[in-house]
């Protein structure tokens, strides 16, 4: 007998996993995370909905289930260090479940620790990312702890879970005939498979819960006023987790944060993804126009490229990497200026930037100015053109001299 500790969302999949293990006769501890993955909408009831998955891990003879809200600390210590990298996977998607990963695997890993489990175990196939991140992130915090991925190393058919669950009373809910494979928390929701799987076929509204079709769109735009402080959001007195969802919901109404995306798993193969994330396109939106605002032209220019390493790295499974880890340095240096605020305009599917003001704004307006009260030298200009352009002439000067050269000793 061993104690294994199950990463256990109460579906199909990980109740039959449960109850295999039990009738095993392992010592299995579910563990369920609570990463607001209801609260898109409107929140209520997911609280209730989570303590039935609980409830059913004990049903069906866990040793222990434990549920924890994890809210506060996904937004803390994973996504809001990726909003400083605006990081987007193939410049599109925020990196709403892959950022989830390390931290279901930290919870894995203490609980794991706490009831002295020999394994922990998850239920992720061997086509997707989340066993990738699951699995190096386990590794990097607790090398001695085994993985278990069963449904990965013997795959079960939908039928055969079903006649196995029938078997032995594992309770079927509703969500089982649901033609998508659904995966949310607070800072989006990916819908993949069932028809969305032809990437020509246009995703069914159904495929949606959190973003409004245009025909329920407000037909006014609404205004959201997102203040920064050292690069970290609030709205009011909102912050946090409490600030995300109370984006979604309002870009959400808006229909923003609809993405179709052919993307590359780390596994190799291209698959078709939809995605909602209307709170982190929103914020990651403004923190952009923050950025452009007060930061210099050659640290933009630089962070573009380690945004996109951060989000690769994220996306990879590598967010335990040193690499991950110094970048955040970077983007904590550079959000040492990251305060001001930023005003969206919430429209017909888009969050664009209305205004934006910082104490550390780079911006002058007597500089910028076609008016009056225009402090720019305009007299500096002739020379800085003229030495800025002096190697492009002696360039053009020497292909000029060569190839007259070149002309007269073939004639
Ligand atoms: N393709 C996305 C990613 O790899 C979403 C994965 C969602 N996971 C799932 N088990 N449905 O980050």
């Amino acid at each position: 007998m061993s104690t294994i500790v199950l990463a256990y969302s109460g579906g199909l999949d990980t109740s039959v996993l449960l109850k295999k293990y039990v009738l095993e006769g392992h010592r299995v501890v579910a563990l369920t995370l609570d990463l607001g993955e209801s609260d898109g909408t409107a929140g209520a009831g997911a609280s209730a909905a989570l303590d039935e998955v609980k409830a059913k891990a004990l049903a069906l003879g866990a040793y222990d289930a434990l549920l924890v809200d994890a809210k506060e600390r996904f937004i803390g210590e994973l996504a809001f260090p990726a909003l400083r990298a605006n990081a987007l996977y193939e410049g599109v998607y925020p990196l709403s479940a892959a950022l989830s990963r390390p931290l279901i695997a930290a919870l894995l890993v203490e609980t794991a620790q706490r009831y002295s489990a020999d394994a922990v175990a998850h239920g992720c196939t061997g086509k997707g990312n989340d066993q990738v991140r699951i699995e190096l992130a386990v590794r990097a915090l607790a090398p001695h702890i085994r993985t278990l991925a069963p449904l990965r190393d013997t795959p079960l058919s939908r039928p055969d879970a079903m006649k196995f669950a029938h078997e032995h009373r594992v309770p079927i809910s509703s969500s089982v005939e649901k033609p998508y494979s659904i995966d949310a928390n607070l800072w989006g929701r990916s819908i993949e498979a069932g028809v969305l799987e032809d990437p020509w076929a246009a995703p069914p509204e159904d495929a949606f819960a959190w973003t409004a079709p245009a025909h329920r769109q407000p037909a006014e735009p609404e205004y959201v006023e997102i203040a920064f402080e050292r690069g970290l959001p609030h709205v009011d007195d909102l912050h946090g987790s409490r600030l995300v969802a109370e984006l979604n919901r309002r870009a959400g109404a808006h229909g923003i944060g609809r993405i179709d995306l052919v993307e590359d798993r780390v596994i190799g193969v291209k698959s078709r993804e939809v995605y909602e994330c209307p709170g982190s396109i929103a914020l990651i939106t403004a923190h952009k126009a923050l950025e452009r605002l007060v930061l210099t032209r050659d640290e933009l220019r630089f962070k573009a490229s380690v945004d996109q390493k951060y989000a690769e790295l994220t996306y990879d499974g590598l967010w335990p990497s040193p690499l991950r880890k110094a970048l955040d340095a970077f983007n904590g240096a550079l959000a040492e200026r990251m305060t001001g605020r930023v005003r969206l305009r919430l429209h017909r599917g888009v969050a664009s930037t209305d205004g934006t003001a910082s104490p550390f704004a780079l911006y002058d307006e007597k500089l910028a100015t076609y008016g009056t009260g225009d402090r720019f030298r305009h007299d500096a200009a002739s020379g800085f053109i003229e030495l800025w352009g002096l190697p492009l002439e002696l360039g053009a000067a020497v292909t000029r001299r060569e190839s007259a050269g070149a002309l007269a000793s073939t004639s």
